[in-house]
């Protein structure tokens, strides 16, 4: 139990760096949660015309999940790394300094997924990618890049306890999409590029 309660900790407080807020606001931005849907992830920071900015907030984001995952299976082996990307996950979705109200989840979770096993990382990027060209909405093509990684985990590559976690972290990013797959369904959701 302590093992476990010290990987949860650890990625919790590694997933609780809100990288696109302290990017966007060193950048002199402003608060990235008063432009576009108010999210602090990279498809809002996109929002504010500043490529590169978006482009580090994805790589802040998701490397906290990936280092968390890797360090925790060094020192703890595949439970003990499982249980630092939970953590990472929930700290970054619920972030104790900014009242619990934290990103939606995609690039920690792909973050998560490249730290345990990269082929199913790759799997959810060419997912994202084909939704996103064929749609161009970023919400969208999370949203279905996270069903298949569970079930191609499962199924395909036959990692049964990853692949109940991952399903567990897709429910939480359903979850935390909930305003987003309702604009969706009303046909308002912004697109790639518009400024939403
Ligand atoms: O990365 C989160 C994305 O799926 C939705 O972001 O800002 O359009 O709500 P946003």
């Amino acid at each position: 139990w302590p093992y476990y309660l010290t990987a949860l900790a650890f990625g919790y407080l590694l997933g609780a760096i809100p990288f696109g807020l302290l990017i966007t606001r060193l950048a002199g931005e402003g608060d990235i949660r008063q432009i576009g849907s108010g999210n602090i992830g990279t498809t809002n920071v996109l929002r504010t015309g500043k490529k590169h900015l978006a482009a580090l907030t994805l790589v802040g984001d998701m490397l906290k999940g990936t280092v968390a995952v890797l360090i925790a299976g060094r020192y703890g082996g595949p439970d003990i790394a499982l249980i630092a990307g939970l953590g990472a996950f929930l700290g970054h979705l619920f972030p104790l300094w900014l009242r619990f109200r934290g990103g939606k989840g995609v690039a920690t979770y792909l973050g998560i997924l490249f730290g345990l096993f990269w082929p199913a990382a790759l799997c959810f990027i060419g997912v994202w990618i084909g939704m996103a060209l064929a749609l161009r909405y970023s919400s969208l093509s999370a949203l279905v890049a996270s069903l298949f990684s569970p079930a191609l985990l499962y199924w395909m590559f036959d990692r049964v306890q990853m692949a109940e976690m991952m399903a567990l972290l897709t429910l939480l990013l359903w979850a935390k999409h909930h305003e987003n797959i309702r604009r969706l369904l009303t046909g308002t959701e912004s697109r790639i590029g518009s400024k939403g």
